[in-house]
């Protein structure tokens, strides 16, 4: 009985996370290493390609800044690129450390880190800052994630690090999800809720608070606007034998519809990771949502419903960026056709697109694709990071 109590006490206290545990585990390292070591192909390219990364250099330097704008207010000066370009470094800097075991790395990440958690106060500009609290949280968290094991970030440094996540971005990621900028539900879409539900999971994890990923794990299952899975599904379809499902930027455009999926992979990753598979939630809906995103990108048909959106109706599916370059279907195929050997083809058809278009035939991460944003929503190099086989 008394043992019994304890656990419950343990688990209520939330002292169960896994760490490294948000996109990677300590598990995920010895398989990347191994390959790394055998030079076994396509992981070694990969590898090579995030050695020769501007943003992996153990002199980086980062660029914090007291407040951040994004979006154009009229008013303030946009400067989230200096956002962007160092959460991209700390997350390469924190991988180059954990393969090499070099500390010179570790040391570069760790003061990334640090000079923002020294610095940063509000993250603002027009409603586009609730992308970069999304964004750029659940980057930021798992380069720290990723750090949260060296001896050699000085206490206090981390400390400051897990309040500025909790108080700058997670506090922002919250009020998004339970006012929407003082929307409806349906207003703004999908992308703008998972990346701030990312966010939750990554800075509960790297925090330690049970409540905050809890609750975006709830949200994510049951949750009442379009980044929910619940919601997020429009309509299922079965082409030879398999379930296609629209998803709810279909008929905007197909960069936002791809980016969609990549934001759900890197949710279920991180959820995975704590003995939670939200992959499998609603019979694998995030498969089948990309099998259609992968089908009509890489140049095929799809059946499509009527989408009523905020903006009126979406009466075709969007050709609108059809075919678009999107690094981080690799976590997709990884999990679906390598770990359980689901048909994933036309995930994986499109993570071949993406590939071919990409330096060395591999997915790259940021600096490799677009120097805008777009080329720094996800940390990239699933070739590397995911790949089983
Ligand atoms: C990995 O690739 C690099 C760069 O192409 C090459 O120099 C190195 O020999 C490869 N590693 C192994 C173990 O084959
Ligand atoms: C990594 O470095 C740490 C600190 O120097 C050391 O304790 C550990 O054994 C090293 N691990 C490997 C795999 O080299
Ligand atoms: C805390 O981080 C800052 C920024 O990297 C660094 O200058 C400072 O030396 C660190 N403090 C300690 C005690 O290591
Ligand atoms: C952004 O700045 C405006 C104007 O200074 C202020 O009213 C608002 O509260 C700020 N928003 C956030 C989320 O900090
Ligand atoms: C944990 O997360 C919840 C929900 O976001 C938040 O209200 C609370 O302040 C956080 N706890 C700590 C210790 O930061
Ligand atoms: C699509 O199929 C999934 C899995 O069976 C189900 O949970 C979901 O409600 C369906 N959605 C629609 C819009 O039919
Ligand atoms: C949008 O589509 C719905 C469902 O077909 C229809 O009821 C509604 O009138 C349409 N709205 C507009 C503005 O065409
Ligand atoms: C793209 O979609 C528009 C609107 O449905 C259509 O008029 C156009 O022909 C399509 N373009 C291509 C290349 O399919
Ligand atoms: C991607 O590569 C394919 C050939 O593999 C080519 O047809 C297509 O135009 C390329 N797309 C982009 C956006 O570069």
């Amino acid at each position: 009985m008394l043992c019994i109590v304890f656990l419950l006490a343990l688990s209520a206290a939330g002292t169960a996370f896994v760490h490294p545990g948000a996109l990677h585990t300590a598990r995920d390292f010895e398989r990347i290493n191994t390959h790394i070591a055998n030079g076994d192909e396509p992981w070694n390219t990969t590898w090579t390609l995030l050695t020769a990364s501007s943003f992996a250099q153990s002199d980086y330097q980062p660029s914090p800044k007291a407040i951040v704008y994004r979006g154009d207010n009229g008013v303030d000066t946009e400067n989230y690129p200096s956002l962007y370009h160092d959460t991209a470094a700390a997350y390469q800097l924190a991988i180059r450390w954990k393969v090499t075991n070099d500390t010179s790395y570790a040391d570069a990440a760790v003061n990334v880190l640090s000079s923002w958690a020294a610095t940063l106060t509000a993250i603002n500009g027009t409603s586009d800052m609730f992308l970069a609290s999304g964004l750029y949280g659940y980057q930021m968290a798992n380069a720290a994630e990723l750090m949260s094991d060296y001896a050699g970030w000085d206490s206090s440094n981390k400390t400051a690090t897990a309040t500025m996540l909790t108080n700058v971005f997670a506090s922002m990621n919250m009020l998004f999800m339970e006012e929407h900028n003082g929307n409806d539900n349906y207003h703004y879409y999908a992308n703008w809720d998972q990346c701030n539900l990312a966010s939750l999971l990554a800075i509960g994890i790297f925090t330690d608070n049970q409540t905050m990923y809890d609750y975006a794990l709830d949200y994510v299952r049951n949750g009442p606007s379009n980044g929910a899975l619940p919601v997020f599904a429009i309509a299922n379809y079965t082409e030879c034998g398999e379930t296609l499902t629209q998803g709810q930027e279909a008929g905007r455009d197909q960069g936002h519809a791809t980016l969609d999926l990549v934001l759900l992979g890197i949710i279920a990753q991180q959820a995975y990771n704590q003995g939670d598979d939200l992959f499998a939630t609603y019979s694998n809906e995030i498969l089948h949502a990309a099998e259609y995103v992968g089908k009509y990108n890489v140049g095929y048909d799809v059946p499509y419903t009527l989408y009523e959106s905020y903006e009126g109706n979406q009466t075709v599916i969007s050709n609108s960026s059809r075919g678009d370059v999107r690094p981080g279907f690799e976590l997709l195929s990884a999990h679906y056709g390598q770990l359980k050997g689901l048909d994933s083809s036309w995930t994986d058809a499109y993570r071949d697109m993406v590939n071919a278009n990409s330096t060395d035939g591999v997915e790259g991460g940021g600096g490799n694709y677009a120097t805008t944003s777009g080329g720094f929503d996800a940390l990239g190099f699933g070739t590397l990071l995911y790949r089983l086989s």
